[in-house]
């Protein structure tokens, strides 16, 4: 009796919500573990579409048709992973997606308890996480709460992101201003006490509803009122937190109801050593931490093992406070002028540079730094230590060499 060995092999698919540069890592990893990938971006010469072996044509909030598609391109095959490297509403999608097809993820549902900051610390709030007291302007006694206040205090937009509008208030009549101002009209708002303190960005995942922290960094930020990231620099100062740290860790994954996911939280370590959590989001987060700063620190590839955590595919979990190497990530700021000239060529060759990128052309307008989108430029650094990493990407900044064209007028200077 003959028999036949099927040559048929049933095709594994990825989808990675949105195709655009920060999604390059996400579709790079799905790509080394042997996926087809499909890429979603309304832009279909999106910088990874090319990396892609599928497009779909959507904008990534569109998760109903974005599902749709997927059902009508793929005949043959197996969808076994869906994840987005985006933030927000394309993690809503990746999450609508994986639901429909029974991928572990998150609820879809719970999503907007992540978007909208007001329902991301009633949900912290009620399951004892520790969050700054804070007052939102649809509440009913809004007028009667603000007179409150003690100074200062910040204000955000209730849906945010890269510090877009957080501002520091510095006084009751700065608080007037802000009020009666157009910023307010704009969009609504919270705002909370001021913490004091050290931040820390805790970078962890969560597999089968069990958080696991991966490493945690001490950040940098710009002088009041904005909240701008200068540096992250790892192994945090605070190390020693890491058991407290991962109870948290553990505590968002229940109360947002996470499977897996990987997950970013912002802490601010206060006197005392108290700690305060700012921010908490199921996402890979930005700043190249999970691409870069995590597995060259820590040796763990974060992104392949959140693709391989969500497709079933063998998953490890990382060595526990590894130390591989201190990382720097330090970004680069300008003052308002246009950006005439920079010598990548030169910052790259120093030793224990990792990574180098201007993000601007030249002849781009340059502005003191307001939001994260402000920054013109990023150096990535490896040391031995983390004073020798941070040294080493100052030297490489220097090595740059960015010139500017100075803005006549100044106006916008601080
Ligand atoms: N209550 C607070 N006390 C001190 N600093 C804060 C507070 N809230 C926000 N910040 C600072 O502002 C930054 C941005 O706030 P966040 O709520 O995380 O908004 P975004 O979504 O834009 O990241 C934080 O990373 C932190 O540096
Ligand atoms: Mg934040």
């Amino acid at each position: 009796m003959l028999h036949y060995k099927s040559k048929l092999k049933i095709p594994q698919f990825f989808v990675s919500i949105g195709a655009g540069t920060n999604q390059v890592p996400l579709i790079t990893a799905a790509k080394r573990l042997g996926f087809n990938v499909i890429g979603v971006d309304r832009n279909p010469c999106a910088e990874g579409a090319g990396l892609c072996d599928l497009k779909i044509q959507e904008s990534i909030e569109n998760y109903e048709e974005i599902y749709q598609k997927i059902l009508e391109i793929i005949l043959f095959g197996d969808i076994k992973g869906v994840l987005s490297r985006s933030y927000g509403s394309a993690v809503k999608s990746a999450c609508f997606i994986a639901n429909k097809l029974n991928i572990p993820l998150m609820p879809y549902e719970r999503m907007d308890d992540f978007i909208s900051k007001k329902r991301m610390k009633s949900v912290f709030e009620a399951n004892g996480l520790n969050t700054p007291l804070h007052i939102q302007t649809d509440q009913n006694n809004f007028r009667k709460a603000v007179s409150k206040l003690s100074y200062p205090c910040v204000v955000k937009p209730v849906t945010g992101h890269a510090k877009t509008g957080v501002q520091r208030i510095e006084s009751k009549a700065d608080m007037q201003h802000f009020l009666t101002g157009n910023d307010r009209k704009k969009c609504p708002f919270i705002i909370e006490e001021f913490v004091r303190g050290d931040e820390i960005i805790a970078a962890g995942m969560i597999y089968q509803h069990r958080y696991i922290l991966i490493g945690i960094t001490d950040k940098k930020l710009t002088p009041p009122p904005y909240f701008v990231d200068l540096e992250h620099i790892y192994p945090s100062r605070y190390f020693d937190l890491w058991d407290r740290i991962s109870a948290i860790g553990q505590r968002v994954a229940d109360a947002f109801d996470i499977a897996t996911s990987p997950l970013i939280m912002e802490l601010i370590v206060s006197e005392g050593r108290e700690l305060s959590l700012i921010e908490a989001a199921p996402e890979f987060g930005g700043e190249f931490i999970s691409d870069v700063l995590i597995p060259e620190g820590t040796g763990y590839n974060l992104i392949q093992q959140s693709i391989r955590a969500v497709s079933g595919l063998g998953f490890r979990t990382p060595v526990q406070k590894r130390i591989k190497a201190s990382i720097a990530v330090r970004y680069i700021t300008a003052r308002p002028g246009t950006l005439a000239s920079w010598n990548e060529k030169a910052a790259r060759r120093l030793p224990g540079i990792l990574h180098v990128k201007l993000f601007k052309k030249a002849g781009s307008a340059t502005a003191f730094p307001t939001t994260n989108h402000d920054r013109i430029g990023v150096i990535i650094a490896r040391g031995k230590t983390r004073e020798a990493a941070q040294a080493a990407a100052a030297r490489a900044e220097s090595a740059l060499n960015i010139t500017l064209n100075e803005s006549e007028s100044g106006h916008n200077e601080q």
